[in-house]
């Protein structure tokens, strides 16, 4: 690249970082789009939008350790992001007005989704490479998983407005859905939701294992008895989570019940609406997970199954560790979350919370800033509790004298 080109480059990512980005709420989402939705509209908002977003995770990117900046898988996913930052520049001066302008932005819009569509396994392949050539010390670890958590919260919501123009503007309606207003479904079925993603994850699970656990539903409106619950809400965030609960609940029952294969403990599903929260719990007796390890679940790069080949054809059902992680960042990204309860030697509830108003459901968008920046900076603080010795306690000179 032209020096001229990178000075320019580096200027109009430091110049539309520092804007804020702007979180929407379900329901502006939904109203946008049912109101006669104007493209026009859309097209302003999102050529400013959709630059500040990138923007401001690709600053972020920069603040990586060195060495795994310049692992190769790293290096293409930040040329991805250049590229498309670059591309959305073009219509920076450009009108809506303009013959063409519509029709091209949705189809860059188009590309970019496209372009973008490896960068998890590309990145967990970076991060893998780093691990094996350099290992990991807690300090970088720590700011990895932090790292990851909002550059792939990022890329939900960059995707997540991509698809609201190109579902309303473009061709790619879904005649399935005609009531969806883009990827939201205003009236969204959650046990149907719950039924499909249990019905996929046994599917996979059966290419396994023998069989698998059946699944029982239950159902409790705190706001409305005896009618259904229903959400406002994107079904293809809420399926993603629910097959990763699904499949970690099938491995877990299928393998901790190896004497018992025939007769195996259902998984149940509770699906609850309250005031404030809907949430849906997922319910196994696949033998828990300890306490001291459960925070460790939500690590990118943690897993109790073996590292699926890239190459293989079948579709793996654990094995990269990354299950758990994304998906409490989808719950999260709508200011919902996903929390685990295990109890050892029996079983874990796994605990997915939305917000029950969709007005209340406001993305949660990494910023950057000073605070995101100081968290990069500095080493590990020493540790300020304490640590139970390792040598045994010499009691004697406590004895109190008789
Ligand atoms: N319901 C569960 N019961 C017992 N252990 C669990 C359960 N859910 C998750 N785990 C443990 O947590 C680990 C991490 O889960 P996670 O879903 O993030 O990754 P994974 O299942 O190993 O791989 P994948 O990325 O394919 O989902 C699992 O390997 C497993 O050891
Ligand atoms: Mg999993």
């Amino acid at each position: 690249m032209r020096l001229s080109a990178f000075l320019f480059n580096t200027a109009k990512i430091e110049y539309y970082s520092r804007f804020s980005p702007s979180p929407l709420s379900i329901k502006q989402f939904l109203e946008f789009g049912r109101d006669n939705a104007c493209e026009k509209t859309s097209y302003m908002f999102l050529r400013k939008e959709l630059p500040v977003r990138l923007a401001n995770t690709m600053r972020e990117v920069n603040l990586l350790p060195d060495k795994l900046l310049s692992q190769p898988s790293v290096r293409l996913v930040q040329k991805w992001y250049m590229q498309s930052f670059l591309e959305l520049l073009e219509y920076e001066n450009r009108s809506p007005d303009n013959p063409h302008a519509l029709n091209d932005f949705l189809e860059v819009l188009i590309e970019i989704r496209n372009r973008h569509n490896d960068v998890v396994p590309t990145m967990a392949q970076g991060v893998i490479e780093y691990k094996e050539k350099f290992g990991f010390d807690p300090f970088v670890s720590s700011n990895i998983q932090y790292f990851l958590d909002r550059f792939y919260t990022n890329r939900i919501s960059f995707r997540m407005l991509i698809n609201q123009h190109t579902l309303l503007f473009g061709n790619d309606t879904n005649p399935a859905h005609p009531k969806h207003i883009g990827s939201i479904d205003p009236a969204c079925n959650v046990a149907d939701v719950v039924n499909d993603a249990y019905e996929m994850a046994k599917m996979l699970c059966e290419q396994y294992y023998p069989n698998a656990p059946a699944l029982k539903i239950t159902e409790f409106n705190a706001k409305a008895p005896d009618k259904p619950i229903q959400a406002v809400y994107v079904p293809s965030h809420l399926f993603h989570m629910l097959f990763e609960l699904f499949k970690n609940a099938m491995r877990a029952t299928v393998e901790h019940n190896e004497e018992n294969k025939d007769d195996l403990p259902p998984i149940k599903a509770k699906v609850t609406l309250g005031k404030e929260d809907l949430s849906i719990k997922i319910s196994d007796r696949g033998g828990g997970v300890p306490l001291r390890k459960i925070d460790r679940l939500f690590n990118y790069t943690y897993s109790t199954a073996p590292t699926p080949s890239l190459n293989s054809k079948r579709v793996p059902l654990a094995g990269f560790g990354h299950g758990l992680p994304i998906s409490r960042l989808y719950a999260r990204y709508f200011q919902g979350d996903l929390q685990l309860y295990s109890m050892e030697g029996v079983g874990t509830d796994a605990v997915i919370y939305l917000k029950a108003l969709s007005s209340e459901s406001f993305e949660r968008l990494p910023v950057f800033n000073k605070s995101a920046w100081r968290h990069y900076q500095g080493g590990p603080g020493a540790d300020d509790w304490s640590n139970p010795s390792k040598e045994p306690r010499d009691a004697s000179k406590y004895k109190a004298k008789r």
